[in-house]
């Protein structure tokens, strides 16, 4: 079954390594089943797009504005990413909810931004370390999906996917395990079967995010009700990105 797998480069790659990196990883990935994107610096955007045309190689931006235009300097709007070819955008990752302490109504606005440009959204939600052992992931997963959606459509939703990346496991090397995923699987699908439906419920998208390597991307990609994987450090390097697309 076709998988997602999505590359988060994070603050990494100036222009010349990203051009090394793509002509490496396309040759690699060219006959994958998989639906792949990756997520480069703003200022990497457009020569990427543009070394992707004649690929199915899908491109996402790794934040944006939650405004439409106006004096905001230094940000990015929905319009801008989507008039370079933008498809996804990552929204609510735990390093801006943590660093530039994004809060869940105005990762709601840019979700809404973003919806508004017809980008595809990749809300990312998870837990604590502390959240995790006092037993309040359920609460944290919960708020992080209700807040992120709130004032959404039922039929926005096919735009959006979801991300769990448990904070602790990321860039930690410290692996949940299939229990533990399934069950946040299913706290987000309960969330979103009492927000809107069963059906929406049932077909929303998960991905798995946190700590996975070329080594243990199948085991994560295939836990029941995961869609795919969304790869922060592993994706850094062409040939280990590609041997998880390849899975
Ligand atoms: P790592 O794969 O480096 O743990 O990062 C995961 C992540 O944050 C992807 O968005």
């Amino acid at each position: 079954m076709k998988k997602l797998i999505f590359g988060n480069f994070k603050m990494n790659m100036d222009l010349k390594q990203t051009e090394e990196y793509i002509d490496l990883f396309l040759p690699k990935v060219a006959s994958s089943k998989n639906e792949i994107a990756v997520f480069p610096a703003f200022t990497n955007l457009m020569f990427a797009k543009q070394k992707f045309t004649a690929s199915k190689i899908l491109l996402g931006a790794q934040n944006l504005s939650a405004e439409a235009s106006g004096a905001y300097t230094g940000e990015v709007s929905a319009s801008m990413l989507k008039s370079v070819g933008v498809n996804y955008v990552l929204i609510g990752h735990s390093e801006r909810r943590k660093l530039f302490l994004e809060k869940n109504d105005c990762i709601n606005k840019k979700i809404k931004s973003a919806l508004s440009q017809g980008l595809k959204v990749v809300l990312c939600v998870g837990e604590t370390k502390y959240e995790r052992q006092n037993k309040k992931y359920k609460m944290a997963i919960e708020k992080e999906v209700v807040d992120g959606l709130k004032g959404l459509y039922e039929n926005e939703l096919k735009n959006i996917i979801i991300a769990y990346e448990p904070i602790w496991s990321i860039g930690t090397g410290v692996l949940p395990n299939g229990k533990q995923i399934e069950e946040v699987v299913q706290i987000i699908r309960e969330e979103i079967s009492k927000e809107y439906s069963i059906n929406a419920g049932k077909n929303i998208k998960i991905l798995y995010g946190g700590s996975v390597n070329s080594q243990n991307a199948r085991q994560f990609a295939y836990v029941d009700g995961i869609s795919g994987l969304l790869v922060g450090g592993a994706s850094l390097k062409a040939d280990e990105f590609a041997k998880i697309c390849n899975i």
